[in-house]
């Protein structure tokens, strides 16, 4: 036992030395050989975007143009969040007559450009702007617009009766639950026993809160798994060992990592922006935006699709950064990916948990290309009032999905999503299916 151990130490820590090495080539000639030996001794090694975006630049300073876009397309394929090398592959395209990829190229760079923003880009993003903008021209003005005033869902009700009965029945809007009335419940921990103040959750998990004296909701340690019909200390299964979040014996202390509103508001009720939250759950206007003038005559705006997307984005992403943004849908920065940790993806650069879902549909051809939207697929409140438990438009196989845009003719017979969203993520509690629509990987 003890031998093999020793061997997985030494063995990572020659491929990270030899990583080093590559970084440290003294010139590009020699990166790329130090680049293609790395890849034979290591080809399975976690590093392999960050190795073959270093084959691919030394390539294309030596005039290789042929392995470097080789190298660059294998690197954007785990890891596509990479607006240099977007740029640099887009630049080669380009001198090689390739228009079209040289747009689709300079197209992702931009857009990572405008998406991530941390301090480390700030020196190379004007050489990459001044690239992109060769290609494509300058970049559009971004028209934002400004948030109106919000009515409240009573008041969508009368004229909406369709939607609101379908969305009432919908996990989004029984999100978050005061408990106002009836018999009070207790949860006990140790010595101590807290009353129910609120619930949270209904369909796979509960969680439950209470009032602190100053008034604050906290949220209990302690979570109702409904598909095992036990509890759970959620907080000890998903955070990392030394984050005392989840230690029970703390709770009585009232810290600020349990408090509801900064912690869960921004995604399980609405208008959190205002001190305490206007509405319990995910109302309309999280997702249509202000609509008081609406209400009162106004046309409602068409979204765009990456509008739509950015909808649905406020809490389905889980690296945006969610400060207040003036205009609908606020589209916030995210942080960069690689700050997540290896342990976010899988070996193959595919995220690995559900919270992830808008960043691995945004890497889909169908959104890339296609347009295609959430809901495209999902209605949180579909015409016919029967909501399913995925909020799905279609049967959870239904190629009817794919069909809206796609021809039934190519040669593989079967269910779409069995092939090209397979079951890769993890939802913690259910294997799920993931976003990131794509030819099937060779295992
Ligand atoms: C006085 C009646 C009335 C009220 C109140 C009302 N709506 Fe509407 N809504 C309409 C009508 C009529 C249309 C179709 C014409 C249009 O698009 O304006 C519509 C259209 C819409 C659309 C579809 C727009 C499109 O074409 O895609 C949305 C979304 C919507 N309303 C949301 C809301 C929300 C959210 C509220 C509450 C804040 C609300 N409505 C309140 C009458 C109303
Ligand atoms: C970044 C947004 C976000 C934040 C912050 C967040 N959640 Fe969630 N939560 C979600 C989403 C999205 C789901 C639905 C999961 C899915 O289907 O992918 C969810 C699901 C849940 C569920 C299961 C719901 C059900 O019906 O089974 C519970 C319980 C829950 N969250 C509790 C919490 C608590 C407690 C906090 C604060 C400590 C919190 N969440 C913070 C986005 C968030
Ligand atoms: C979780 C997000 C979400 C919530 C919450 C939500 N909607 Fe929608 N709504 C959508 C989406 C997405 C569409 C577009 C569906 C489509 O394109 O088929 C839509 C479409 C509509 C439309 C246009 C008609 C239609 O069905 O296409 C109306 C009207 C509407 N919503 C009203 C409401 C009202 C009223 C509420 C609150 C009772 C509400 N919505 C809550 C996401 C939401
Ligand atoms: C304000 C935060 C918020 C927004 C905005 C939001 N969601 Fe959700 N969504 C949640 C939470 C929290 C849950 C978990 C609810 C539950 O299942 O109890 C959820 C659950 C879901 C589910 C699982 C089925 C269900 O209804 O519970 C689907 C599908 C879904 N959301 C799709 C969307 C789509 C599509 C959009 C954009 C049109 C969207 N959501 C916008 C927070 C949000
Ligand atoms: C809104 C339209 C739309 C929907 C819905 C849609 N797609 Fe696509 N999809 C596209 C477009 C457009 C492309 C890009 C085609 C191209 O490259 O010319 C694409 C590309 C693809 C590709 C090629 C990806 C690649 O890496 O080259 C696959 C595979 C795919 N879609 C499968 C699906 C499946 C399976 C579904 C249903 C689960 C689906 N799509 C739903 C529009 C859509
Ligand atoms: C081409 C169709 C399609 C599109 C587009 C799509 N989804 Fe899904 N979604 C599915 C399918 C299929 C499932 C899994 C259904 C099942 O297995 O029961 C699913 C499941 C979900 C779930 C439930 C949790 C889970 O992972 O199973 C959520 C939440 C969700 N989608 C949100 C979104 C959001 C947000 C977007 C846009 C960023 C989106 N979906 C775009 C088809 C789609
Ligand atoms: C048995 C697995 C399987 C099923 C089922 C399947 N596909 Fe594919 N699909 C593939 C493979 C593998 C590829 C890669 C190219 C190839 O070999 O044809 C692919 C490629 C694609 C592409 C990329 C463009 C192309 O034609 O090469 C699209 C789009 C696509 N599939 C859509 C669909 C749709 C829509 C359905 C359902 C009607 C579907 N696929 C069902 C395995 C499958």
């Amino acid at each position: 036992m003890k031998s093999v151990l020793l061997a997985i130490v030494f063995f990572s820590f020659d491929a990270t030395s030899d990583l080093k090495s590559i970084q440290q080539a003294p010139d590009a000639l020699t990166r790329r050989s130090r680049v293609s030996e790395y890849l034979k001794r290591y080809p399975e090694s976690e590093h392999r975007a960050a190795v073959y975006e270093a084959g691919a630049m030394a390539c294309f300073e030596l005039g290789d143009q042929a392995t470097g876009l080789y190298y660059a397309r294998q690197s954007l394929g785990i890891y596509p969040e990479n607006p240099l090398l977007a740029s640099s592959v887009a630049a080669v395209l380009k001198n090689r007559g390739d228009e079209k990829g040289a747009r689709h190229y300079a197209e992702l760079s931009r857009r990572y450009l405008e998406l991530f923003r941390p301090k480390q880009w700030e020196a190379i993003r004007p050489g990459i702007e001044t690239t992109v903008e060769k290609i494509l021209g300058p970049a559009p003005k971004q028209t934002l617009t400004q948030a109106g005033d919000y009515a409240g869902t009573a008041s969508c009700q009368g004229c909406h009766k369709a939607e609101y009965e379908a969305w009432r029945q919908t996990g989004m809007a029984k999100m978050f639950r005061p408990v106002t009335e009836g018999k009070k419940e207790y949860v006990d921990i140790g010595a101590r026993r807290y009353p129910v103040d609120a619930r949270i959750g209904s369909k796979w998990q509960e969680a439950y809160a209470t009032r602190a004296p100053d008034g604050k909701l906290h949220v209990l340690p302690l979570q109702y798994n409904k598909l095992k019909g036990e509890w759970v200390n959620y907080w000890r299964m998903i955070d990392p060992p030394y984050y005392d979040r989840g230690d029970p014996s703390l709770f009585h202390r009232f810290r600020e990592v349990t408090e509801y509103q900064s912690n869960c508001a921004p995604c399980h009720t609405s208008q959190w922006a205002e001190r305490e939250s206007k509405e319990a759950g995910i109302n309309c206007e999280m997702c249509h935006g202000p609509g008081k003038a609406h209400a009162q005559g106004a046309k409602m705006r068409k979204l765009s699709a990456e509008e739509s997307v950015a909808v649905c984005a406020q809490c389905h992403a889980q690296s945006a950064l969610r400060t207040p943004r003036a205009e609908f849908p606020p589209r916030y920065e995210r942080r960069p990916y690689v700050e997540f940790g290896r342990n976010a993806f899988h070996a193959d650069g595919r995220f690995r948990e559900t919270t992830f879902i808008v960043e691995s549909f945004e890497r889909s051809a169908c959104y890339q290309k296609g347009q295609a939207t959430c809901a495209h697929c999902h209605d949180p409140h579909p015409k016919s009032g029967r909501v399913n438990e995925k909020g799905l438009k279609f049967g959870p196989e239904d190629n009817g999905m794919c069909l809206q845009c796609h021809e039934a003719s190519h040669s593989k017979k079967g269910v779409c999503v069995d092939c090209h969203m397979p079951k890769t993520m993890s939802a913690l509690l259910f294997e799920a299916r993931t976003h990131q629509i794509e030819s099937p990987r060779k295992k």
